[in-house]
């Protein structure tokens, strides 16, 4: 059966690492709202253009520019499984994740709910450092590239991103939890909501989150 889920959690709750490689692991395509932004800000669309203010501060970009990037990205791209990775994030998306799950005849199969405190998350997010070409994570403590500075994957230069200075952090928390956490109410009451402790090791939760898929 198909596996479709859905990543929720605080920025820096590690959603991004884990989609990464449960993605490889179970054959998924990786849908990250994120790093499509950042692509579309990289091209110079006009879609990136409008994000990227939004981005600098922190606030969340417009969902009409979301709503198209998913739109396009479950219509075009994808016949297996997929991971949503940050989206949705406030309850008019998940409305319209679901009325678009309906016309395509797929389903979701859990939201996954990252669970970590908001001092590890900016621990973690100052810390964090983003290869340039291929969006590869690393963090200056606990996930160093084998040579500083550098990425494993492609060899590209490694940088920290606008939007993990110690102010937009903390603004894109608030937005966390103002219009992203009542999510958790929405999927618990469609009986999809599945809790994992993002606060242990990333090899720790990995293996947490395999077990949760394939307990189905
Ligand atoms: P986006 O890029 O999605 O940022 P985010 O959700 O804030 O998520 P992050 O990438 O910061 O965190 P993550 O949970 O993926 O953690 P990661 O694995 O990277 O969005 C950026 C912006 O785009 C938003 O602010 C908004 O403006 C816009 N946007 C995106 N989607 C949108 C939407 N749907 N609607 C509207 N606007 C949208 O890990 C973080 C760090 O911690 C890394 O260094 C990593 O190595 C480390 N780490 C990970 N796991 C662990 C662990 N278990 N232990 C220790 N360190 C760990």
């Amino acid at each position: 059966m198909e596996v479709n889920l859905v990543f929720i959690g605080p920025p820096g709750s590690g959603k991004g690492t884990q989609a990464k490689m449960i993605a490889k692991k179970f054959r998924l395509m990786h849908c990250s709202t994120g790093d499509m932004l950042r692509d579309a800000i990289r091209n110079g669309s006009p879609s990136g253009i409008e994000a990227k203010a939004y981005m600098d501060r922190g606030d969340l970009v417009p969902d009409s520019i979301i709503l198209k990037l998913i739109n396009d990205a479950l219509t075009i791209g994808s016949s297996g499984g997929f991971i949503l990775d940050g989206f949705p994030r406030n309850e008019t998306q998940a409305v319209e994740l679901d009325k678009l799950l309906q016309k395509l005849k797929r389903t979701l199969s859990f939201a996954v709910y990252f669970l970590v405190p908001d001092d590890e998350v900016v621990a973690r997010l100052t810390g964090r450092r983003v290869c340039c070409k291929c969006y590869a994570n690393y963090h200056v403590s606990y996930s160093k590239p084998r040579k500083d500075g550098i990425c494993d994957h492609c060899g590209s230069e490694l940088i920290q991103r606008e939007d993990d200075k110690e102010v937009t952090v903390r603004n894109r928390l608030a937005v966390y939890h103002k219009a992203t956490k009542p999510l958790i109410g929405y999927y618990k009451d469609k009986g999809i909501l599945k809790y994992i402790d993002a606060s242990s090791s990333i090899g720790d939760v990995s293996r947490d989150l395999e077990s949760v898929i394939k307990r189905g």
